[in-house]
């Protein structure tokens, strides 16, 4: 199928690049959205009430705004929040319409600029703003968007934290250079469900930015779209519909329950980043457009998982019911505690996992211990996010359930860690071996970003180019000044 979704178009890259890009030193192109008049949205919202209100908080949920701008004590959009990117954490800001910390000296298009081309009155704005995505929203959508941010609550401070990249990366111009080779225009698909379905992934959930992997200069891989990426030390998966690796044994209704509840057929469950997303966004989706998510993902370009040979979801028809007898757990954890045969990682196994996933890892479903057994985070060919879970647990202060997993860091050791993943992979994943280290769970758990050799010695490149330029100057005067400057004085 021909890829539509075009929105992240990776440039042929360095090609046009440098050109491109300093040529780009004038203002972003606007988007291709029709442009009406300011007056004319602004009669709109306020002829539409407080309905336009409605869709613009609708559509602030959708586009998880919340989720990077609220404060460090909860406070709707008091910002403070430091989004890790490879420069240096970006602080996001205060948002609220507050006149002196927040956004309320901005008008409409202000904050149309600030969507479509990361220009904010006063700056040029980090990509950590996903501006890249939301640039194609319809202005009839930037202003109820707007409309609704008016209503928000002022928040009368400064956000706690600010940015501080070092040199160069604190000379905002340079995000000019970034904006031209990585903004493009796109196509969207025919299908009024599946134009809607790659709205709500590609421009306002901003799905991309951590299921897609990034190049060296930080542009999504458009080659690579959805094909899964690592994030903050988790690994975002390949949502492509590939049967191994992706979505391929996922019904369309199976990824809607994923994103309205943070689990589906019982053997995936949202964690780590992605509980997040669920929590601020996408679980107040309606059912059309979670549905609609759904379909547009069964949809693109199927891309292979590397490492992953087996399915990470089973196809429904191989999927027991995993049934277990209520109040079975407890006396299974009794006769296991009891019996001397059961040692070494199987112990540590029923101590510290099955007074809740059970002795057989077979969970109590209806009681939202998911079962460990066929879990997609156990079958995984890479155990990165097992050892997440197991490490930091799996918040969900949103999902009204059981007590949520506990993070087991402090309990742990990492060679613990490791084993007691490999016992979980090998019993329940269908493993025939896993020979994790302690190691390796050390370095899932503190990774160490490999960054581009141009990050890592920007600043020295820089001073060279600026040197560079410096001679270029000097070396420039000096011949004007001896083909002229002599020549003016020997003529006189
Ligand atoms: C992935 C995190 C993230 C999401 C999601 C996000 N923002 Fe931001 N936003 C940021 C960061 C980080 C900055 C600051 C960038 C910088 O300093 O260059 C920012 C900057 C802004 C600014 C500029 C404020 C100023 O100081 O001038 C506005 C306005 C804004 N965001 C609004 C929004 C709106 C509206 C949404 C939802 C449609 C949104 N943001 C979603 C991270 C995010
Ligand atoms: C902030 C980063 C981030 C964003 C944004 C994000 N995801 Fe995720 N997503 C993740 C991570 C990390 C996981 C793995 C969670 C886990 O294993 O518990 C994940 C898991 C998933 C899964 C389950 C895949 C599987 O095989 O288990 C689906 C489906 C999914 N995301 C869809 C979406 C959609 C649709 C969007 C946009 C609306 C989105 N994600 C936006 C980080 C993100
Ligand atoms: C106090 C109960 C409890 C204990 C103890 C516990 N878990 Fe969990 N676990 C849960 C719950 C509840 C969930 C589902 C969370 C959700 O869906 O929001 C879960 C989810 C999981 C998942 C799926 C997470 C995902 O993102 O796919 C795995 C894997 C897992 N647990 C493994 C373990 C292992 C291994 C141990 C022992 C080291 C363990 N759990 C101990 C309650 C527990």
């Amino acid at each position: 199928m021909e890829r539509e979704s075009g929105w992240c178009v990776m440039r042929s890259c360095i090609g046009k690049s440098l050109l491109v890009g300093i040529l780009a030193l004038g203002p972003v192109a606007p988007a291709a959205a029709q442009t009406q008049s300011e007056a004319a949205w602004l009669e709109t919202v306020e002829a539409e009430g407080p309905t336009e209100i409605e869709r613009g908080a609708y559509l602030a949920r959708a586009a998880d705004c919340m989720s990077c701008h609220i404060g460090p004590d909860g406070t709707a959009y008091a910002g403070g929040k430091p989004i890790e990117t490879p420069l240096g954490d970006i602080v996001a800001p205060n948002i609220t319409p507050s006149d002196e910390y927040g956004i309320g000296d901005y008008d409409l298009a202000d904050f149309r600029a600030v969507l479509r081309d990361g220009r904010s009155p006063d700056h040029m704005l980090y990509p950590a703003m996903p501006y890249a995505y939301y640039r194609d929203m319809p202005d009839e959508d930037i202003a109820a968007l707007w409309a609704y941010m008016q209503t928000v609550e002022p928040v009368e401070r400064a956000p706690e934290a600010e940015t501080d990249l070092p040199f160069p990366f604190n000379v905002r111009l340079s995000m000019r250079v970034w904006n031209a080779l990585a903004l493009d225009d796109r196509t969207w698909p025919q299908d009024p469900q599946l134009a809607r379905g790659a709205y709500l992934v590609d421009v306002l959930g901003h799905c991309g930015a951590c299921h897609t992997p990034r190049n060296g200069l930080m542009i999504p891989q458009d080659d690579q779209y959805l094909g899964g990426a690592k994030i903050r030390g988790w690994i975002a998966p390949n949502i492509t519909p590939a049967d191994n690796g992706g979505l391929g044994h996922w019904e369309v209704a199976d990824i809607a329950d994923y994103l309205r509840t943070g689990q589906a057929m019982d053997v995936v469950q949202a964690a780590g980043p992605m509980a997040e997303v669920v929590h601020f966004s996408t679980r107040h989706l309606d059912d059309d457009d979670l549905m609609a998510i759904g379909a547009y993902l069964k949809s693109v370009p199927t891309l292979p998982t590397p490492g992953q040979e087996r399915p990470i979801v089973l196809p429904a028809a191989e999927r027991p019911e995993y049934a277990h007898e209520f109040g079975s757990i407890r006396e299974d954890m009794t006769r296991a505690l009891a019996d001397d045969g059961v040692t070494g990682t199987a112990r540590l196994y029923v101590e510290t996992c099955a007074s809740c996933h059970g002795v057989d890892g077979q969970g109590q479903a209806p009681a939202y211990y998911p079962p460990l057994q066929d879990s997609a985070t156990i079958r995984r060919a890479d155990a990165t996010n097992l050892v997440q879970v197991i490490a930091n647990g799996v918040q969900h202060e949103m999902l009204y359930r059981a007590p949520p997993m506990p993070a087991l860091r402090g309990d742990l050791t990492d060679p613990q860690i490791a084993e007691l993943a490999n016992y979980v992979r090998t019993e329940f994943g269908g493993f025939e071996t896993s020979d994790l280290a302690a190691e390796d769970v050390n370095a899932i758990l503190n990774p160490v970003q490999d960054l581009p050799f141009y990050i890592e010695y920007a600043a020295t490149l820089a001073w060279i180019a600026i040197a560079l330029v410096l001679i270029g100057l000097a070396a420039l005067g000096w011949l004007v000044w001896s083909r002229y400057g002599r020549g003016e004085r020997s003529g006189a």
